[in-house]
């Protein structure tokens, strides 16, 4: 059979890697339960192992079966699922997500995707499916098919093109391990949402941390520089807002924040392309999406969080 989603759900029974379409970034997706399948993302990735995976499922059932939710996870679930928030949570045992995709944590990160295209090779898999994004580590997450390819294609057995990616940052990463959420990552559903739902978020440092979230995260070749109020000498200046720059390397001309988080990984990617001194980004406001815009762009310039 030719279909794409079933070639890809065999590909994961066997025991290879595939390029999954999300509408966060594109996945480099591997069957959650079997560790020498897990083992091959870390290695496609070059990822330390102490970095524990995300694992994707069709629906909140499945999710149910590999992870306990308190009321608060599961009204979180409820109302952002199918989407881009990733939940932290105990690990049932025997649940189907292996030690090594765990990092061995008692704990495990569950999501389930808003691409159809996602949720519809997992259902045909049937199982959970650990999908980081599909770059190399510490390089910027891939937002459409041909950098998804770019990146770790030469890995995979099967490839889905999903198109580019809706929303173009990694989901919000949000623990719920003893009845108080903690905010691990901040992604495309904000803060303000998830607080307006489930009280305020522990921050950061008082939650457990994300063992992922190194320091130098996301970023280009060129040098990133940010809150920039201008191109320097050989710089590219990534827009934000009206008149900021040159249109063709906005992220948002109307400073649209869901738009500058599309636009970010892609133009931080042309721009690496272009080969110059540095890339510059303009000031992007801190609230909302910004939040997440904000922390992806300081990781990319090299600043701890
Ligand atoms: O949008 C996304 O989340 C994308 C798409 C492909 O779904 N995936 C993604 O995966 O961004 P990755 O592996 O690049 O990021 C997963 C993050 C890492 O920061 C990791 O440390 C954290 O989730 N994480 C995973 N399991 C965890 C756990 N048990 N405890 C704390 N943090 C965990
Ligand atoms: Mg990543």
């Amino acid at each position: 059979m030719t279909d794409p989603i079933r070639l890809a759900a065999e590909a994961l029974a066997a025991g290879e890697l595939i390029l999954l379409p999300t509408e966060t970034v594109y996945g480099l997706g591997a069957d959650a339960a079997t560790p020498e399948a897990v083992a091959k993302v870390f290695e496609a990735k070059g990822r330390p192992r102490f970095n524990p995976l995300i694992a994707h499922v069709a629906d909140a059932a499945q999710a149910e079966r590999i992870a306990v939710f308190d009321p608060s996870a599961r009204r979180l679930a409820e109302t952002f699922w199918p989407g881009p928030l990733t939940l932290v949570l105990p690990a049932r045992a025997d649940a189907g997500v292996c030690d090594l995709a765990r990092a061995g944590l008692d704990s495990v990160a569950v999501r389930v995707p808003g691409h159809a295209k996602a949720r519809a090779v997992i259902a045909a898999f049937g199982g959970a499916v650990v999908a980081p994004s599909a770059n190399r580590s510490g390089r910027p997450s891939p937002t459409t098919f041909a950098d998804a390819f770019e990146e770790t294609g030469h890995a995979v057995a099967e490839a889905i093109d999903g198109g580019p990616c809706a929303v173009g940052l990694e989901s919000t990463v949000v623990s719920v391990m003893d009845g108080r959420p903690a905010l691990l990552r901040p992604g495309a559903v904000t803060r303000e949402e998830i607080e307006a739902l489930a009280g305020p978020l522990s921050g950061a440092g008082e939650g457990r941390r994300s063992p992922g979230r190194l320091a130098l995260h996301y970023a280009p070749d060129a040098p990133v520089r940010i809150d920039a109020e201008a191109a320097g000498e050989g710089e590219i200046l990534l827009g934000f807002g009206p008149g900021v720059g040159d249109p063709r390397w906005s992220l948002s001309e109307t400073g649209d924040l869901r738009e500058a988080a599309a636009n970010l990984f892609r133009r931080l990617r042309e721009a690496d392309r272009e080969r110059p001194a540095g890339i510059a980004v303009a000031p992007v406001p801190g609230e909302g999406l910004g939040e997440a815009i904000n922390d992806r762009l300081r990781r990319a310039a090299g600043f701890v969080g």
